[in-house]
């Protein structure tokens, strides 16, 4: 059955041409091959390649992981929406937000995001329920000044606060960001009489 195609007097080489191998399995033989230079070329490029290519990947800087790639993302957003911050408190001041509560085009802004955002607890009228506090009642539980008001909603419930019906609230500042937060304050400034001057 096996039969080497090469002669068979000396012992056979692949070099010399196709050898077919002896054993057999389900009636099927191999032939043995010297593989092709060019794909061994490849081969050993490959390796060479993968080697440099993970030292520099993983032992120096000048290659980011992916790990690396979404930190540095991530760090230029917090940036941002830092220097977005830093500026709008620079801006801002109770006299500012005064101002905002007068001035239509923001209240209209700031009564979209109130809609939007903080309805679902404070109602409609602003008149709180069961879970937020009425914001046009004459109690503010942590200062009724437009920044104390903008403070909160920025930041939340203060962690010694004791909070409405033991409900506090969340900081709105990463959802939010400074700018639609105090437009929302704005708006809510604009319809609480009991907000200090
Ligand atoms: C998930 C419910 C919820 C949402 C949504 C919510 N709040 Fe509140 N808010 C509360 C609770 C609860 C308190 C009371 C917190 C406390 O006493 O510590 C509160 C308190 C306040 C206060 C102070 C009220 C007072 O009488 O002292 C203001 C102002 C306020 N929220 C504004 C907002 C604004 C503006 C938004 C939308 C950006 C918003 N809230 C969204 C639950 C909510």
């Amino acid at each position: 059955m096996s039969q080497n195609l090469t002669t068979p007097s000396k012992k056979p080489s692949v070099k010399d041409g196709p050898i077919l191998r002896e054993h057999v399995f389900d009636g099927i033989q191999e032939f043995d091959q010297k593989l092709p230079n060019w794909w061994l070329f490849t081969f050993y490029i490959a390796i060479v390649f993968f080697v440099g290519y993970w030292v520099v990947y993983y032992s120096t800087d000048s290659m980011q992981t992916p790990t690396q790639k979404i930190d540095a993302k991530m760090a230029a957003i917090e940036g941002k929406k830092n220097q977005e911050l830093v500026a709008m408190m620079d801006k801002l001041d109770d006299q500012v937000l005064l101002e905002w509560s007068t001035n239509s085009t923001i209240t209209s802004e700031g009564k979209a995001i109130y809609s939007q955002y903080c309805i679902a607890c404070h109602a409609p009228d602003l008149n709180g329920g069961v879970i937020g506090r009425s914001l046009i009642d004459d109690h503010w539980e942590y200062g009724g000044k437009p920044m104390q008001l903008f403070n909160l909603v920025l930041n939340g419930s203060p962690a010694d606060g004791k909070g409405f019906n033991g409900q506090k609230m969340q900081p709105w500042k990463d959802l939010l960001g400074p700018e639609k937060a105090a437009k929302a304050v704005a708006y809510v400034v604009s319809k609480a009489p009991h907000v200090e001057k």
